[in-house]
């Protein structure tokens, strides 16, 4: 049943929508009456006292452990002592072999990040969920492909609240109320699988749900786009569709990678619709769709540590990642298990 609401006489303080109307437009309470006249002087107070909120609460950098070791035994890819990858063969479309090392890689990749899922909850530091995405990859005989890469000191990324993508794992303790990232790659028989998602510690605010409800949907409108033929572009059209429904920004600085033998191959997959990304998917691509959608803006920044990316507004941003193959059919997840 569907409850019409009545219109509040009195203006009632709540959060307004992303996009103010114009001051001779209907505000947006439904009152009828024009924006100028109704929530356009409570809007400004509301939206001064949320950034106080949320500056004082941002995230913070903390101390970041030394490098964990990875033994002797384990493969290593090219970049793990220089930070610096190889370009790889610059080849857009697996062999079958390589499809059949994919597969375990990024099985294993999703393995990880379940657990290190269930791991999650308030009281413990980014830096035990680093140690333990660590150590779950030795396990399964594999590297942590972020360590070392490009010069990033751990192994896994972590990204807290406002953080939209490589969070650094560090002493901070996960609150009661905050959402996390985790992006797990390994690097496993010469390959990488790459995979996140977005977890809650403890009791989290509905909005925050929401979002990563939404972030999810997104990325499987995305991967339900894929079909060999059709345009790279299709995929963040669909995407940003859907994120556009609710009002959420899709972040446009990150984007999905063709992934195989280096762990950001030749091949970008925007989120957002780009008419320029004209390369059309074939059978045998493997490439990863990772949207980041943001509560306000899709605006970010950096912080000094160089890696950490935030949103400018600082309201929270969800992310969800899979490395897909392409097929005749259109996309096999491979970072199932
Ligand atoms: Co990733
Ligand atoms: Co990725």
């Amino acid at each position: 049943m569907n409850i019409v609401p009545t219109p509040a006489t009195t203006p009632v303080s709540a959060r307004p929508p992303n996009k103010l109307p114009r001051p001779n437009d209907p505000c947006w309470c439904s009152s009828g009456k024009k924006y100028k006249k109704c929530h356009s002087d409570l809007d400004v107070d509301y939206l001064k006292e949320e950034r106080k909120r949320l500056e004082a609460n941002r995230v913070k950098p903390g101390k970041i452990s030394p490098r964990r070791e990875v033994p002797d035994s384990i493969g290593k890819p090219d970049y793990w002592q220089t930070g610096t990858p190889g370009r790889g063969t610059g080849r857009l479309v697996r062999t079958e072999e390589e499809i059949v090392r994919m597969r375990r890689a990024c099985k294993a990749a999703a393995k990880i990040l379940r657990l290190a899922g269930e791991f999650v909850k308030p009281g413990i530091t980014t830096d035990d969920i680093d140690a333990y995405v660590h150590e779950l990859t030795i396990k399964e005989g594999g590297y942590p492909s972020p360590l070392g890469y490009r010069g990033f000191p751990k192994s896994v990324c972590t990204s807290v609240n406002e953080v939209i993508c490589h969070g650094i794992p560090d002493d901070r303790t996960l609150l009661d109320g905050d959402i996390v990232n985790l992006d797990v790659t390994i690097f496993l028989d010469g390959v990488h699988g790459d995979t996140n998602a977005t977890f809650c510690a403890g009791n989290v605010d509905d909005e925050s749900k929401q979002l990563i409800r939404v972030t999810h949907e997104c990325l499987m409108k995305g991967i339900s786009a894929v079909k060999p033929g059709r345009p790279i572009s299709d995929i963040g059209r669909e995407i940003e569709k859907h994120a556009d429904q609710f009002g959420y920004g899709v972040v446009r600085a990150y984007c999905g990678h063709g992934i195989s033998e280096t762990f950001h191959a030749a091949l970008q997959i925007p989120h957002y619709f780009d008419a320029r990304s004209t390369t059309k998917m074939e059978v045998g691509m493997t490439f990863t769709i990772e949207p980041m959608i943001a509560l306000g803006t899709w605006e970010e920044t950096t912080w000094d540590d160089e890696w950490t990316a935030v949103t400018k507004d600082l309201r929270r941003t969800a992310q969800f990642e899979h490395t897909i193959l392409v097929t005749t059919e259109g996309a096999d997840i491979l970072t199932r298990e």
